[in-house]
């Protein structure tokens, strides 16, 4: 049986009165590994913000499994894009997995040796084990990627939303992340990443979402993976614009 566990209905989201997100509506598939693709600035950051509640929608309504409260992103794991972390906040490593455990605790207890032990565990799955005691700041771009995907496997949340988690990967790492995200899938886990290679869709992801602005076509990657789909999200002047 399939289940929706992200319901996005009718959102309307806008920067200075400029709408980013035009009438959108998707699910996500329960234990799905969900491609998000479309061409710059067609609003993909912004819809998974939305979901995040980092952002407030226009008009619209979010459901992650049934419920629009704040608390049902507890299961939720997000890996930000790249651009828009601050990477020179000091901290280690190891500091930024075992924040993944937070959400488990709050933030006034300490990490135990269980959260120590998980994030340890984390980074080796990365291969950033011998790197725990590193500064951020001092990792290169796939390093700090690496860690963060750590820190998302860290929290061990029912859905994954990364946000182009392959951009300026290195091939090893690239294929290391989509076992990993394979492997999860297996433990019953939910993914939703942004993607921007089209060659390698079909190869990772089993649904696909193709936007601009709004939803051009979204599903089984056999039933909508077609270059009329993508044609329409990426050479079309959609109506909205
Ligand atoms: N903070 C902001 N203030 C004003 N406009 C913004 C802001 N963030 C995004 N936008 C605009 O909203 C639109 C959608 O941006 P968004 O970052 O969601 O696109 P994207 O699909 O993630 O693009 P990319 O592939 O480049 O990451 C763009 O036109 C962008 O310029
Ligand atoms: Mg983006």
């Amino acid at each position: 049986m399939t289940e929706d566990i992200i319901k996005v209905k009718d959102l309307i989201v806008a920067y200075d009165e400029k709408p980013a997100i035009w009438h959108l509506n998707m699910t996500l598939q329960k234990n799905s590994i969900t491609a998000i693709v479309g061409p710059n600035g067609a609003g993909k950051s912004t819809l998974i913000k939305s979901i995040m509640q980092l952002i407030k929608p226009v008009s619209g309504e979010i459901q992650i499994n049934g419920s629009k409260s704040k608390k049902a992103l507890k299961d939720v794991a997000y890996v930000p894009q790249k651009g828009e972390v601050n990477w020179e906040f000091p901290t280690t490593v190891l500091d930024v997995v075992l924040m993944g455990r937070y959400v488990h605790k709050g933030w006034i207890k300490r990490p135990n040796k269980n959260d120590h032990k998980i994030a340890m565990s984390a980074l080796r799955e990365m291969k950033m084990e011998a790197f725990r005691n590193r500064q951020i700041s001092e990792l290169s771009g796939g390093q700090r990627q690496r860690v963060f995907l750590a820190r998302a496997i860290c929290q061990d949340a029912d859905i994954y939303i990364m946000d182009e988690p392959l951009q300026g990967i290195d091939i090893t790492t690239e294929k290391l992340i989509i076992k990993t995200i394979k492997s999860l899938q297996q433990e019953g886990k939910t993914f939703l990443v942004v993607h921007h290679n089209l060659d390698t869709v079909k190869e990772y992801f089993d649904h696909v979402i193709i936007m601009n602005k709004t939803i051009f076509a979204g599903g089984k990657i056999s039933e909508v993976w077609t270059e009329e789909n993508i044609d329409k999200a990426y050479n079309e002047v959609s109506a909205v614009r």
